[in-house]
């Protein structure tokens, strides 16, 4: 799938795509049969709550390890979200920085707080914000249901200084409060990113973004394909993260069949 020019500038513009209905039902589900055997699995790759539900399954879109998945993997690959990934960053030679599935139970499920991805990957040593991240819901996505929200534009304002929250269970660095108060008085809205199961968005990974609380009657599930150029691989610190989270694979992915995700069921 090959981004149009209008496209590209919006992407350059706003920092973020919306791609409505890019997965169809028969591919979410079985998308969605996949999250269902992964959540099963106990390994590192899977972050669960003190109460014991997952929060955050890594890893789902390699040939080998604990949460390896034909369907995600064949995802990645396809052209309708590796071609605009690759446009978008401007090379072909693009590899995968982590892929994660957060979870948010129905009415439980709560927020993620204003970051830019770039707060965490530029600690993991990569030394460009030539990345941007893939983001598919899994789920029907409401203003309600824990969705994202995107501050168009904000990719524009550089990387920001970022402080790590101890609180929750999977350590991430957002924005410090009173800074994220004086850059929402300064910017249009924020936009809350909607759209059925399948529906697709593209964010760059200096934009800022947060999401909500899911008060609705249904669980949430998107994955995030978080990838990077190969030229812009880490230069790795004495204590790197582990490769579920930041890749070590970083051979530039091929683009393969568009109807993988079908076939690999
Ligand atoms: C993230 O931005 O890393 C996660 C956001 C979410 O799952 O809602
Ligand atoms: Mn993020």
């Amino acid at each position: 799938m090959e981004l149009t020019q209008a496209q590209r500038a919006q992407f350059d513009r706003d920092g973020y795509l919306i791609f409505p209905d890019l997965f169809s039902s028969a591919e979410v589900a079985v998308l969605r049969q996949e999250v269902a055997r992964l959540a099963e699995i106990h390994s590192e790759e899977v972050f669960r709550e003190h109460t014991g539900g997952v929060k955050s399954l890594f890893r789902v879109h390699e040939t080998d390890g604990a949460t390896r998945s034909a369907p995600f993997c064949a995802m990645v690959r396809t052209p309708r979200v590796l071609r605009p990934v690759q446009q978008v960053l401007g090379t072909d030679e693009v590899y995968v920085y982590h892929t994660k599935i957060n979870a948010k139970p129905a009415i439980e499920g709560t927020h993620w707080a204003w970051h830019q991805d770039y707060n965490s990957w530029s600690k993991d040593g990569c030394p460009r914000p030539d990345m941007a991240t893939f983001n598919v819901m899994l789920n029907d996505t409401s203003e309600f249901s824990g969705g994202l929200y995107i501050l168009p534009g904000s990719h524009k304002l550089g990387l920001l200084e970022s402080v790590q929250d101890q609180s929750t269970s999977y350590k991430s660095w957002s924005i410090p409060k009173q800074k994220m108060v004086e850059v929402l008085r300064n910017s249009p809205p924020p936009v809350p990113v909607t759209g059925r199961a399948g529906t697709g968005v593209l964010f760059h990974c200096n934009v800022l973004h947060a999401s909500g609380h899911n008060l609705s009657g249904e669980d949430r599930w998107h994955i995030y394909v978080s990838c990077n150029a190969v030229a812009n691989k880490p230069v790795l610190g004495p204590n790197p993260r582990p490769d579920w989270v930041v890749s070590r694979n970083w051979h530039a992915l091929k683009l393969e069949d568009d109807a993988g995700v079908t076939k690999a069921a």
